[in-house]
């Protein structure tokens, strides 16, 4: 992270080469976004993790912090448009660009075409970054190629640079809403032409933070926010920050999307007959839905055991499930286990979670950079694992128990395929129709028969899949 430099603070002269920062005046929260995106270039960062650390750094508070948090989330998610505007305005392949000048091109591109932010204070500010970053070469370049980006506005440049989508669909939509070609195509597959765009389109959009009140702790009344349509327990804010509401502070409550809720939900409330007494959460870090599960786990007088196969990851679940006192209510254990080869006996668990590892393509708007990292290659070892994992639960649910799968993404190798390639091979086994129990939530029906499906553009909510399954009774 590069120190920030008191205003109006003057060096020797700098040759071309060397980074000039005679009489600049850099501006802290550009300076910040920059230090952002460098983040996640080189250390693969997640842009929402370090955004707190760097504004704490720059020492930015309300405005100048919102303002970072946009310049930076807002020029990830929009990479993919931003580089096709940057190539037709510069004379050289964005590939021969220096990675610290293209950045520098990018947040000044977010500026011009996206942020109200007047075009000479867009361009000068993003000039003497790069000036100060680089050398003043490249500050002349970046002042070129940010005053062609300035001659058109987003919509113009979009026509200019995305091929006709009657010709090309896939790369239209790519330029135009700013995804990776592999993930337009999985998201047409799974939700179709017709809605394609407005998904894409969700993915773009920044989301309002969502709380979770876990029952018996908090309610939502003693949340700030408009209460959520389909999850009982949550609320939207409508602003501000979620560490700065009591409940969130002493974990009585906690920042869960509302899709998430309705997984826990989901798997509470499927009809069990006879025993009722433990749960497990297969997958539990960070602890969201393990949180919501033993609440309403322990309303009953069960118990939830939350299992995850990273010890880091299963830290964090216990600083979730503990208060001052200790576990909180409705928790029998965390457990750091591989849940392949999990370490309980066959069929002692009357509800289980399996909330699996998976590409997290449902949840775009939550990770401005998780479109550019994810991989194809991903999916297969991927697909490998959510099978393995279903199967487990099923070996660890008791006859007439329940197991829900769930993945916050909508790619059909993650949800139908795996799905229905465990349902065709286990006897022991049926899918339920969980669509006909989530009565409330409208247009949810999931690629299989009684599985679920939301989606940002219609549901408010990350794109989770659910299907529920059933072990069969001893005859
Ligand atoms: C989608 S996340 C679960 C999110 C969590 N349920 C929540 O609501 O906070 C999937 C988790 O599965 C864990 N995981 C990956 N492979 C696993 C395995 N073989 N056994 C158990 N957990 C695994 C990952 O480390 C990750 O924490």
């Amino acid at each position: 992270m590069a120190e920030p430099r008191s205003r109006g603070q003057r060096r020797g002269a700098p040759s071309q080469g060397a980074p000039d920062d005679r009489k600049l005046v850099l501006d802290p929260a550009r300076a910040a976004a920059l230090d952002v995106l460098k983040a996640v270039r080189v250390d693969r960062a997640y842009t929402n993790l370090v955004l707190p650390a760097v504004i704490k750094h720059y020492g930015l508070e309300g405005r100048d912090a919102a303002f970072t948090t946009e310049l930076a989330s807002g020029t990830i998610r929009r990479r993919g448009t931003y580089d096709a505007i940057l190539a037709a305005c510069t004379d050289r392949p964005l590939s021969k660009v220096e990675a610290k000048v293209l950045d520098g091109l990018r947040i000044g591109t977010h500026q011009l075409l996206s942020m109200r932010v007047p075009d000479h204070a867009a361009i000068s500010t993003t000039v003497d970054l790069v000036r100060a970053r680089v050398n003043t070469g490249a500050g002349h370049f970046a002042n070129a190629v940010l005053r062609s980006v300035s001659e058109h506005d987003l919509t113009e440049w979009i026509g200019r640079v995305a091929p006709d989508p009657r010709v090309s669909p896939t790369r239209f939509a790519a330029i135009a809403y700013s995804h990776p070609e592999w993930v337009v195509d999985e998201l047409r597959e799974a939700v179709g032409m017709v809605e394609l765009h407005d998904l894409l389109a969700a993915d773009n959009e920044n989301p309002l933070v969502t709380l979770v009140a876990r029952p018996g702790r908090s309610t939502r009344d003693e949340l700030p926010g408009t209460p959520t349509p389909y999850s009982p327990y949550g609320v939207v804010m409508d602003g501000g920050d979620p560490a700065s509401v009591p409940a969130v502070a002493e974990g009585r409550a906690g920042v869960q999307d509302e899709g998430s809720q309705l997984v826990a939900r989901a798997l509470a409330e499927a009809p069990l007959e006879g025993r009722d007494e433990l749960w497990l959460d297969l997958c539990a870090g960070p602890g969201g839905k393990a949180g919501l599960l033993a609440a309403l786990a322990a309303e009953r007088g069960a118990l939830v055991v939350a299992n995850e196969r990273l010890p880091g990851r299963a830290g964090l679940v216990r600083r979730t499930l503990t208060d001052a006192e200790g576990p909180v209510a409705g928790v029998a254990g965390i457990v750091a286990s591989d849940g392949t080869l999990a370490p309980y006996r066959p069929a002692v668990f009357d509800r289980v979670l399996v909330d699996a590892p998976c590409t997290g393509l449902g949840a775009l708007r939550r990770r401005p950079e998780a479109r550019w990292q994810r991989k194809p290659d991903d999916l297969l070892a991927l697909v490998m694992l959510q099978r393995q994992l279903l199967r487990s639960a099923i070996d660890l649910v008791r006859p007439g128990g329940v197991v829900l799968y769930a993945t916050c993404s909508p790619v059909i190798s993650e949800t139908s395929i795996v799905v229905s390639s465990v349902n065709g091979a286990r006897a022991d086994a049926a899918l339920e129709d969980l669509s006909a129990q989530l009565t409330d939530v409208p247009d949810c029906v999931g690629p299989v028969p009684g599985t679920v499906q939301l989606w940002p553009h219609r549901h408010g909510t990350d794109a989770m899949f659910m299907a529920l399954f059933r072990r069969a009774a001893l005859a």
